[in-house]
């Protein structure tokens, strides 16, 4: 017998059980390992010409989550769309609904520094952020959302082997992709970020809240120094080795 789902507070209950919002599937359905892409196509591309006896465990708002093997290892793939919010809304479930342990972030940055070039990879090791995310669960308190160091330690040491310009340190997590003021940056240039982006610091802030380990493996797509980007095939093959480098991680 189908039971209408009901919404009640932040899950569905849904023939008796809790289930969650924004993602399909059932517990099992995603592996332990996930990697978090913000577009979904790049899921989709990852599952397609990566991963080995893919599923596709979830389409809901076209945010695709595949599940599949990369060398015997079971892993899955889940878009997460763009900016805070719409990451945290990912990683709490996967966390709390599928049991997730291990969340990697993968995705693009914008230069601060003029050593740290397009194609480069950044790994996050902490990260800043003007977000009202983290303030508001603070009270205005300051709170070091940091990177699993086994995670970066492996996920350093694949890069090397691979020959990547590697970089590790802060980035900025922004809630501003066009910003109003076209020098703000450069403060946090001056006190050593790396670069820029939009979703790290609240998958930090909740991998540790829920005993996660979490990392962001991020490629320079664009430079703020020089007003450099790269090109749509060029963002393709860092995202490969990208993807590579996370995956070996592991
Ligand atoms: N700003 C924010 N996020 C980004 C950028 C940027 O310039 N480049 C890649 N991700």
């Amino acid at each position: 017998m189908f039971i209408m789902p009901k919404i009640c507070h932040k899950f569905l209950i849904h023939q008796g059980v809790r289930v969650s919002i924004h993602i399909n599937g059932k517990r099992g359905d995603v592996a332990e390992t996930v990697l978090l892409p913000g577009d979904p196509l790049r899921a989709k591309f990852i599952a397609e010409h990566l991963l080995q006896d893919v599923q596709c465990y979830s389409q809901v708002r076209g945010m695709y989550g595949f599940t599949g093997f990369y060398k015997g290892q079971r892993v899955s793939v889940q878009g997460t769309g763009m900016g805070l919010p719409s990451h945290s809304i990912y990683v709490n479930e996967l966390i709390d609904f599928f049991g997730v342990k291990n969340l990697i972030r993968i995705g693009t940055c914008g230069s601060f520094q003029e050593n740290i070039k397009l194609r480069d990879v950044v790994l996050a090791m902490s990260s800043c952020s003007e977000s009202n995310f983290n303030h508001k669960t603070f009270k205005g308190m300051d709170y070091s959302p940091t990177a699993d160091f086994g995670l970066l330690l492996q996920a350093y040491n694949q890069s090397k082997e691979k020959k990547k310009n590697i970089h590790v340190g802060s980035v900025l997590s922004s809630d501003v992709f066009y910003n109003e003021d076209p020098e703000e940056w450069k403060l946090w240039a001056r006190h050593g970020v790396l670069a820029v982006e939009m979703e790290t610091s609240a998958l930090y802030t909740i991998a540790a809240r829920k005993q996660c380990r979490a990392l962001s493996i991020l490629t320079v797509s664009d430079s703020l120094v020089t007003g450099e980007a790269s090109g749509s095939l060029e963002r393709e093959q860092n995202f490969t080795d990208m993807v590579e480098i996370a995956l070996s991680a592991l």
